[in-house]
């Protein structure tokens, strides 16, 4: 299949949407999609392409909506159907795209197929959609299996029996609410597809699919040799572990990256490819080695998966460049387009994850510039085009179920997922009339929208100008060439410093210094990540932890 080079996902913006705390418009605290549809021209003032939008089915909401009862069906808390349809019909008129998630690993134990395996005997028809067994020991008192849920404890939780004896086992990767579908059972395969097909009528223009490397398991009857290990391994809880043992652990996980997997996405292009209007789909799926990720992108599987390296990275030169070239020669073989995340709804906000204040945000803002400069597709998880940090939260107010499997020694995710703060003189910054469901910090008024859009400096604005220039800029706009690692051109410089060309006329600098750096390159500077770039006799001088963009067409 030849790739389309012009389809537009190939180098989208594409920014996340976490709806509950978007923008409440009821007042219960917590935020809806008629509040995305009240921010449609927020988002489109930002000069993105798409949206995705994170779980809004029906779901008890045990892990943020990746618990889902009703994949075809919204939530309360978040609304109604139709209102999912007049977002999806509301950013088409603006020419937003919509991206929703699809989560085919595992089912909330609220989903009437999980209450009706209960309510069928071992063996059964419903029992084999999800993973059903029989404990080990005289009265299968022990899992089947030593597996560990990616949430901490155990991947097992057991059942009891219609007649209120103690009875089988089921699998949860991660929380004990979300039981894991078995991809060897034909109903699973014909229900997902529904699903899709579901939400591409609606005109949804892609899918983000959740746990994508995770539906296919193989040895589910074997223990693993240290199933502890591996779990912190999975979780890059690793700083005690040698690096062998880690690449070891991570290279054969019975459950991830199976083979399996493919044929499952075989199928669903099939399904992407019969609609009009390129439809698209992005994997989330951490694979190792990460030469193993072209394999979900071949031409006849999906469009895009995630590439994390940025989303652990430091800023440091050397491990940047690495990961660019490593990144771009890996799918380029496969003829797909790169893709760049900084943070999301998982992971440390990334002006915390640089070491937070001024310094975390100088280096974030520079991070952000050498991002939005690559070739591909960028992913911006709201709220980063702001600058925000993590909050510090009291434990009593967290909801991760990653806080209580793992008995608070992670403190899970709810720092990361705190509201959005609009209007720096509102009750609660404007996000809502009622009690947040997460408590705002006091002191974000200078990162409200309304107050970063007086201030020209602001992160926001130099996200607006970026991706601005990022759409327009001939070197950077749409490029219709098969290989992207022939994209940019290294420039030679000192160490600490990285410098690429983009053809026609573009330069970027970022200096990952903590000291300024003068560099023999010049031209028309269109934007630095940093005031006080300053240029002489063909000499750019960048302060330290900047990045600037340089037009170089003249
Ligand atoms: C990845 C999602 O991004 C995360 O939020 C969720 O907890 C797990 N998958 C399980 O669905
Ligand atoms: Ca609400």
């Amino acid at each position: 299949m030849t790739p389309q080079l012009s389809s537009w996902w190939r180098n989208a913006a594409i920014y996340q949407v976490y709806p509950r705390s978007f923008q409440d418009t009821n007042g219960d605290g917590e935020g809806d999609l008629r509040g995305v549809i009240s921010q449609l021209d927020y988002l489109k003032s930002l000069g993105i392409d798409a949206i995705w939008l994170s779980p809004f089915y029906t779901s008890p909401n045990n892990d943020g909506g990746y618990d889902v009862a009703n994949p075809r069906d919204v939530d309360p808390r978040f609304g109604t159907l139709s209102d999912a349809e007049e977002l999806i019909r509301a950013a088409h008129s603006k020419g937003l795209k919509i991206i929703v998630d699809i989560v085919p690993n595992h089912f909330s134990t609220e989903h009437e197929w999980f209450k009706e395996a209960l309510a069928n005997p071992p063996g059964s028809q419903a029992r084999s959609r999800f993973h059903f067994y029989d404990g080990r020991g005289e009265s299968g008192e022990i899992p089947p299996n030593n597996w560990c849920s990616i949430f901490g404890g155990p991947a097992w939780s057991r059942v009891t029996e219609s007649d209120g004896t103690p009875g089988q086992w089921y699998l949860h990767l991660f929380d004990s609410t979300q039981a894991d579908l078995n991809w060897e059972n034909s109903d699973v395969h014909e229900d997902f597809e529904k699903t899709l097909r579901f939400w591409l009528d609606k005109g949804v223009d892609g899918f983000r699919i959740d746990v994508a490397h995770g539906l296919a398991k193989e040895e589910i009857l074997k223990d693993h040799r240290d199933p502890e290990g591996l779990t912190r391994a999975l979780r890059l809880d690793v700083s005690d572990m040698p690096r062998d043992e880690r690449e070891s652990l991570l290279s054969d996980v019975p459950f991830f990256d199976r083979e399996g997997v493919h044929e499952i996405y075989r199928q669903w292009r099939k399904v992407f490819d019969s609609y009009s209007g390129e439809r698209m789909s992005v994997a989330e799926a951490w694979v190792h080695p990460s030469s193993r990720a072209t394999r979900y992108v071949r031409s006849d599987e999906l469009h895009q998966i995630f590439n994390f390296d940025f989303l652990i990275a430091e800023w440091n030169a050397e491990f940047l460049r690495s990961a660019i070239d490593k990144t771009l020669n890996e799918v380029s073989e496969v003829q797909a387009p790169p893709t760049w995340v900084l943070c999301n709804h998982d992971s440390p906000r990334l002006v915390s994850r640089l070491g937070g204040g001024d310094l975390g945000a100088k280096k974030a803002r520079a991070m952000a510039l050498l991002t939005h400069a690559l070739p591909g597709g960028i992913y911006i998880y709201q709220g980063e085009e702001l600058g925000l940090e993590d909050a510090n939260l009291p434990d009593e107010v967290r909801q991760d179920p990653v806080f209580f499997r793992t008995k608070g020694a992670d403190k899970g995710r709810d720092g990361a997922r705190v509201p959005i703060p609009w209007r720096a003189d509102d009750e609660n910054f404007g996000f809502t009339t009622g009690k947040p469901w997460l408590p705002m910090p006091r002191q974000w008024s200078d990162m409200a929208v309304d107050s970063q859009t007086q201030e020209s400096g602001s992160f926001l604005h130099l996200y607006r100008k970026s991706l601005s220039i990022r759409a327009k800029h001939p070197a950077l706009k749409q490029k219709n060439s098969i290989d992207v690692s022939s994209e940019i051109s290294w420039i030679p410089t000192q160490a600490g410093v990285l410098a690429f060309e983009r053809k026609p006329g573009f330069t970027l600098i970022a200096n990952c210094n903590d000291f300024s750096c003068d560099v023999e390159i010049s031209g028309e500077i269109l934007l630095a990540s940093q005031p006080g770039v300053t240029q002489k006799d063909g000499v750019t001088t960048l302060p330290a932890h900047t990045t600037c963009w340089i037009n170089t067409s003249h």
